[in-house]
């Protein structure tokens, strides 16, 4: 194929959800560890740039980083989420993949996109059940064209790749019930009461993007997004 780079969006998330890694384990392993790995590898050999989509579910919020404090998690920290086999092959892919020097490492963390039934709308609308926790987004509309353009320009190194500012459950839920569905509704429960019906605990965190801010300032505030967005499809809805 003689490409001028790489870009591996592939891996595995689990179906329905995050709870198939637990007992999948070595499938696991091989294609978000390996497969990552090896494709790194032959971009190394060859001089090719390899930029990874990655995951921003490997922090959870801790007494330095508590819950609306604007106390993001940045690309030094260690991660510190071990709740999920997901995220722990995620956490080893990645200490590996960075010992290379021709990887962009993108951690896209709850993503949101105009096709609304896939990424994090699409899984929250379906429970009646939800915590209520304030999280940061990758808003792909606003960043997709921002890894092409890193692609293109040959940028290396980790990068949350989220929107500024985070948002919680409800929050999400009240713009999609406004701009969507106003008939929906949903009950909260403790984030106890979650864990106890699953089988791995999900992480939640905010994540700084000052790093990518200072390459590209105009990524627009989480909120901000979701709301022109939620607007966007009610308009084209009519
Ligand atoms: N969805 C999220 O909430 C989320 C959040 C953060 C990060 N991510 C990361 O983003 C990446 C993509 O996730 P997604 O949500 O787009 O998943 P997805 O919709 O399930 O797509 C994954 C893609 O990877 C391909 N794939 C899986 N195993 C492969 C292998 N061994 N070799 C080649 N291709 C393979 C699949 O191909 P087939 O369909 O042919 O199997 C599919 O096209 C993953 O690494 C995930 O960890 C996802």
């Amino acid at each position: 194929m003689k490409p001028d780079c790489i870009i591996n969006a592939a891996g595995i998330t689990g179906k329905p959800n995050v709870d198939w890694c637990e007992e999948h384990k070595q499938e696991i392993v091989r294609t978000n560890v390996l497969g990552v790995l090896n494709l790194v590898d032959i971009g190394f050999i060859y001089g090719l740039h390899v930029t990874n989509i990655s995951t921003g579910c490997i922090y959870e919020y801790d007494e330095h980083h508590p819950m609306w404090s604007c106390i993001g998690f940045t690309e030094e920290d260690e991660p510190n989420f071990a709740g999920s086999f997901y995220s722990r092959s995620k956490i080893i892919m990645e200490k590996l993949i960075l010992v290379y020097p021709n990887v962009l490492n993108l951690r896209i963390k709850m993503p949101v996109s105009a096709e609304l039934d896939k990424g994090f709308v699409g899984k929250i609308i379906q429970y009646k059940k939800l915590v209520n926790i304030p999280n940061s987004l990758s808003m792909l509309e606003d960043l997709l064209p921002i890894a092409i353009d890193m692609t293109l320009k040959g940028i290396k190194g980790n990068f949350n790749f989220v929107n500024p500012g985070v948002v919680s459950h409800n929050q999400v839920m009240e713009l999609y019930k406004k701009y969507i569905d106003p008939s929906k509704t949903w009950e909260n429960f403790t984030i106890e009461e979650h864990d106890e019906l699953l089988k791995s605990r999900r992480a939640n965190a905010e994540l700084s993007c000052h790093k990518l801010l200072q390459l590209y300032p105009n990524i627009p505030h989480v909120s901000i997004s979701l709301q022109n967005l939620f607007q966007e499809i009610k308009e084209k809805n009519q």
